[in-house]
């Protein structure tokens, strides 16, 4: 719809509401995900005082309560919201882990995926991408974004607004997306979620908002405000934030809601005395939408009526971009795109692309016609561990399990759950789903308690074994990395994350994933992350007085960006000119693989501020044959005149050095 006529039925329409019908359009209440819609809900709707949910879907559900709201007065439609963060039915690895695939292409699909199948169930909101950068992985949430890395995240943070929204968010395929939670939620004190943040003004500029920015630009329809309290001033009710930086200095037209209660909380932080002064200063500072807490409807009365009409304004502009007005309606007969095969496969090669190998010592890819296998560990046999946490929809019936999707790739072999009389062995150890995501922060970032002995008992055992890592976060593992025969972290990988591990395992999927986050070699290294900076004492094995741990390197076990493949690959011929970089890639290995070539800068010296000793700029996977070459070109983007330093390599350690001089 052109932005002439979006504008002129917003007005039209706010000319004709009464304060109710206003506030009421700034309400989202959570409606139960099954059942009888209560009949609150419906009075509401009918009312026309309902302008949200979150978790009504189910076409016909959806059709029940629209039904409701089209009785109003001025017919104005219901937006119904979901989380879908990593696939509605068809679960895809949790973002982080699809993050390690270093493929916007293929986070797009896998978006555009979900975003289907969310909009044949009804919804039209999903509460994604999630873009808070993490680099404390005691922070459960880390699970949801794209890891430590800005360039990265800001890539893939456009990526899945792209594959949501479209070109046109109104398309009965798509949905709108939700950058969240705005801003530096990801940076909580302690990793403990929801904690305090306190962030300077060059970290906050430098980190936390260009995923956000990435977003914008991608054309992100809404935001979401976080909870946490920053630098004092709480993220719902920050209005340099809210106001300042995402409607004055991006020109962001879109609506923000607020996150679950996050308005009623401002009482919480001692931020508001009380529930109208919450409201208030929530509203005043950039909050249009108030998510589950009443306190906007409450004292609706007290609230500026400039700043009321200003946020409906803002949610009848998004539910017309939304096409809601033109088809409020779900097509009861669109389920069952759900699940299809199609989406199947691509969950299938998105978790193949998300895994990353740590170690093989000489042991992967296993022979198919091996006679015997074990398979042990608890999460060998568990389905709802595979998909992890915000699982939409997803069912755990929908999933194998490793056991299963391995029985089925080796007809021939004979499994068994023994060690004693198998050949080799698969040990599965990691995390279960619910000690990742939100509310699940964890002080220790080890293996949980037993698993290392059934790998030692693996090791001892002298047979070829690799170890299948499960984890919503960087683990801290250092026995593996010095010990296990093969080691292939597979995250939280989704519906088709098992038989995905099978093809790894057996070679029928080359692993080419690297990693989207340092892991640390202890918890007390944290936080650890590549893009550090130098210090005024750099580390120097030969001085005491540098900065260093008397107990642990500065490195962390593994870097940012590592991760190997069964082939093996080399860089060539680097050239690096102001603002451009090729190099040569060849595959000098004996399979087909992938490879993520990465290009880092350090810029110069003397600015106003100090910079990162390495930051990403630009990266491309690339498949490569046996013996094949290819040259790959980077654009950068230097921000200041003088020398760059250029590191092009594939991870965040070593790698060809160039440099070009910025004019
Ligand atoms: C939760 C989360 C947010 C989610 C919202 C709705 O508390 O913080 O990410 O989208 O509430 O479920």
């Amino acid at each position: 719809m052109p932005k002439a006529e979006v504008e002129r039925r917003v007005q039209d329409l706010l000319g004709k509401m009464t304060l109710e019908e206003k506030l009421g359009q700034l309400q989202q209440l959570d409606g139960s995900a099954a059942g009888d819609h209560s009949p609150e809900l419906l009075e509401l709707a009918r009312k026309g005082r309902l302008g949200s949910t979150l978790n009504v879907r189910g076409a016909k559900r959806v059709n029940e309560l629209q039904r409701a709201a089209l009785q109003s007065r001025l017919k104005i439609p219901v937006l119904f919201a979901f989380d879908v963060i990593h696939g509605y039915r068809t679960i895809f690895p949790i973002p982080l882990g699809e993050a390690a695939a270093w493929d916007p292409a293929g986070a797009e699909r896998t978006a555009a995926i979900a975003a289907a199948e969310a909009a044949a169930a009804g919804v039209r909101w999903t509460f994604a991408p999630m873009v808070d950068i993490a680099r404390d992985p005691r922070w459960g949430r880390v699970a949801e974004g794209a890891g430590e890395d800005v360039h990265l995240g800001s890539v893939l943070a456009a990526a899945r607004v792209r594959g949501f929204q479209g070109a046109d968010p109104s398309a009965p395929d798509k949905v709108l997306a939700c950058a969240k939670h705005w801003v530096g939620y990801g940076a909580a004190e302690g990793g403990r979620d929801y904690n305090t943040t306190d962030i300077s003004e060059e970290r906050l500029r430098g980190v936390y908002l260009p995923p956000f920015k990435a977003a914008v630009d991608a054309g992100v329809e809404t935001f979401m405000s976080a909870f946490n309290d920053l630098n004092g001033v709480p993220s719902s009710a920050n209005r340099r934030t809210l106001t300042g930086i995402l409607r004055g200095e991006w020109g962001f037209d879109g609506l923000v809601v607020s996150d679950y209660t996050s308005v009623a909380e401002l009482v919480n932080h001692g931020y508001a005395a009380d529930g109208g002064d919450a409201a208030r200063k929530a509203l005043s500072a950039g909050v249009d939408m108030e998510m589950v807490s009443r306190l906007y409807n409450e004292h609706g009365k007290t609230l500026a009526s400039a700043e009321v009409d200003e946020a409906v304004r803002r949610v009848l502009r998004v539910k017309l971009r939304a096409g809601i007005f033109e088809r409020p309606f779900a097509d009861e007969k669109a389920e069952t795109v759900l699940l299809s095969a199609p989406f199947r496969d691509e969950a299938r090669l998105s978790a193949a692309r998300s895994m990353v190998l740590l170690e093989n010592r000489g042991v992967l890819p296993f022979s198919k016609d091996m006679e015997s296998l074990a398979v042990l560990g608890a999460l060998a046999d568990s389905r709802a561990d595979l998909l992890g946490s915000w699982t939409g929809d997803g069912r755990a019936q929908d999933a194998a399990t490793i056991r299963e999707a391995l029985r089925e790739a080796l007809p021939k072999t004979r499994l068994t759950d023994s060690l004693d009389d198998a050949a080799a062995a698969v040990v599965v150890v990691g995390e279960t789903f619910d000690v990742s995501g939100e509310a699940a922060s964890r002080s220790d970032i080890g293996l949980p308690s037993g698993q290392l002995e059934l790998v030692r008992r693996a090791h001892e055992s002298g047979k070829p074994y690799a170890v299948v890592l499960i984890t919503g976060r960087p683990l801290a593992v250092p026995w593996l990395a010095e010990n296990a025969r093969a080691l292939l972290l597979a995250w939280q990988p989704g519906t088709e994350g098992a038989r995905a591990v099978a093809d790894i395992l057996l070679g029928d999927a080359v692993p080419g994933g690297k990693l989207p986050a340092s892991f640390p070699r202890s918890v007390g290294q944290v936080p650890v992350y590549y893009a550090h900076k130098n210090s005024g004492r750099p580390y120097d094995a030969a001085s005491k007085y540098t900065t260093k741990y008397l107990d642990l390197p500065n490195t962390p076990l593994y870097p940012f960006g590592y991760g190997l493949s069964y082939s093996s690959f080399e860089l060539s011929g680097l050239a690096a000119s102001d603002a451009a970089v090729s190099v040569d890639v060849k595959n000098t290995g004996a399979r087909a693989g992938d490879e993520v070539v990465q290009v880092y800068v350090r810029g110069p010296a003397g600015g106003a501020l100090t910079r990162p000793v390495r930051e990403l700029q630009g990266f491309q996977r690339v498949t490569l044959a046996p013996g094949e070459k290819r040259r790959l070109d980077f654009a950068l983007r230097p921000d200041a005149p003088g020398p760059w330093q250029v590191f092009v390599g594939t991870s965040s350690v070593g790698g060809l050095t160039g440099s070009f001089v910025h004019k």
